[in-house]
């Protein structure tokens, strides 16, 4: 039994380590693919493998139809929009993640990006403070609600709204239910997105809804590029001035609105918000347990294709 790890981004060397132990520690190979640039080099690799752990790599039909002995794929982590889960299905391959181990470090980089922006992107320019701001958590899954207790801790006010949390179920945790999203655009100084990228979300956030954001207002994207609608979000830049964008996973059209909006915005070069040594040890261990514990006992608690 071969397991891989095939990661463009890689983890920290302790978190690889840790992995090799446990696959190794089970009786499997182990094998990494590391810093990749190629689809094709990833297509190779996978020839030969029965499971496989990633990151954001895009784990394609063509990538799946060239692993003919794949039974597994874990992705380290929570989005797994990178993966064909049609394809993976098709070929009976079962498709994990290993949600919750890396919010921590998400969520801090969340309120590093918050910071970020109302001190100017740490220009001598007189900015603001976090204290008594509204903050709007969209999305209140594992990542939003370690951001809302961070920012509570902070004196922010926290509101939240989730398609699939009842208000009732996020006021036990403390924080404020919004009405709408358009309740909650139009009342927040900062505004922080936490949904995956899905049919339904894709382009979700627009011109209408950050335009309602109250006078110097900072929209937060620590989710996906994907759910922004970047025209839109051009547009509400272009009427008001005084709006903010900060993004952990560039636009298409970055350069653009670098050049237009200045200090207005930021992106992070690289997706950076699990790319801490604890996110990596979490999430990397997590998933080669859950792959041991898949072969051993068939456990598929954690599949997101049933
Ligand atoms: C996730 O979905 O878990 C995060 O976006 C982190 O992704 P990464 O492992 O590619 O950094």
């Amino acid at each position: 039994m071969k397991v891989l790890v095939a990661t463009e981004k890689p983890f920290s060397t302790a978190a690889v380590a840790g992995i090799k132990e446990i696959i190794e520690g089970a009786g499997y190979q182990f094998a990494t693919l590391e810093k990749y640039t190629d689809t094709g080099e990833l297509i190779t690799a996978v020839a030969d493998v029965d499971a496989l752990i990633i990151r954001t790599d895009k784990i394609t039909a063509e990538v799946l139809n060239a692993a003919k002995n794949l039974k597994i794929v874990v992705r380290a982590g929570a989005g797994y929009d990178n993966i064909d889960l049609a394809a993976a299905t098709a070929r009976k391959i079962v498709v994990m993640n290993t949600p919750g181990q890396n919010s921590n470090g998400v969520a801090e980089l969340t309120i590093a990006m918050m910071i970020f922006m109302a001190r100017n992107q740490f220009t001598p320019a007189t900015g603001s403070e976090l204290e008594g701001k509204r903050l709007g958590i969209q999305a209140f899954g594992n990542v939003g609600r370690l951001v809302g207790k961070k920012a509570e801790a902070m004196g922010m006010k926290v509101t939240a709204i989730d398609p699939f949390i009842p208000a009732e179920k996020i006021r036990e945790a403390g924080v404020e239910p919004a009405e709408s999203a358009e309740q909650m655009y139009s009342s927040c100084m900062y505004i922080s997105i936490h949904m995956p990228a899905t049919p339904e979300t894709i382009g979700s956030i627009g011109y209408d809804l950050i335009v309602k954001m109250p006078k110097g207002a900072c929209l937060i994207n620590a989710a996906r590029k994907e759910v922004i609608d970047e025209a839109g979000l051009e547009k509400a830049l272009d009427e008001r001035e005084d709006l903010k964008y900060i993004t952990d996973v560039a636009p298409d059209n970055y350069e653009v609105l670098k050049e237009k909006f200045g200090t207005r915005i930021f992106a992070t070069p690289k997706k950076m918000g699990a790319q801490t040594a604890e996110a990596n040890l979490n999430a990397g261990l997590a998933a080669a347990r859950q792959i041991v514990d898949f072969f051993a006992t068939g456990n598929t608690r954690f599949q997101v294709n049933k």
